[in-house]
């Protein structure tokens, strides 16, 4: 619990001086994956995410929420492509919270291949909202 709390803090302190980089979570590194590699990984993540994200970011069901849906849609195929790159960052953080360390990973190299597939493609401003 305590450290939970000295987790938080600087994420809180971050936000409050602008600054989106937080102290208690890694920086996501950029690496592209092939085609196949990343949509199989994107399926993968959809599924890790789904039974506590689902609820509200999927837009098929009733309990879908406005607000969520505009973030990420678990309905897309393409489901992360919606988020800047600060939500992505936003969404490592929500995500690490309710996997195992493994599925961490997974998240962690999916959504490192999703920014530099941006990068590269270079079709996706930063600030998109
Ligand atoms: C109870 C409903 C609900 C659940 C469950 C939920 N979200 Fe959300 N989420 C929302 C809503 C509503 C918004 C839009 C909030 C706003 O407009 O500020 C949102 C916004 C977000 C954002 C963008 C804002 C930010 O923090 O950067 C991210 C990323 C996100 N959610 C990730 C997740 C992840 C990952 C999970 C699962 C671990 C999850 N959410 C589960 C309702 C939910």
């Amino acid at each position: 619990m305590i450290g939970k709390v000295f987790m938080v803090m600087p994420c809180v302190l971050g936000l409050v001086g602008g600054l989106w980089t937080c102290g208690g979570s890694q920086q996501i590194k950029r690496q592209l994956l092939s085609q196949e590699e990343w949509t199989t990984l994107r399926n993968e993540v959809r599924e890790l995410i789904r039974p506590d994200c689902g609820s509200c970011h999927t837009s098929s069901l009733a309990t879908a929420k406005p607000g969520a849906i505009r973030v990420f849609d678990l309905v897309k195929e393409d489901w992360a492509a919606s988020m800047s790159a600060e939500q992505l960052q936003g969404f490592q953080r929500r995500a690490s919270g309710s996997v195992d360390e493994e599925d961490v990973r997974k998240i962690d190299v999916f959504l490192g291949a999703e920014l530099a597939r941006r990068e590269v493609s270079n079709q996706m401003p930063d600030e998109m909202q």
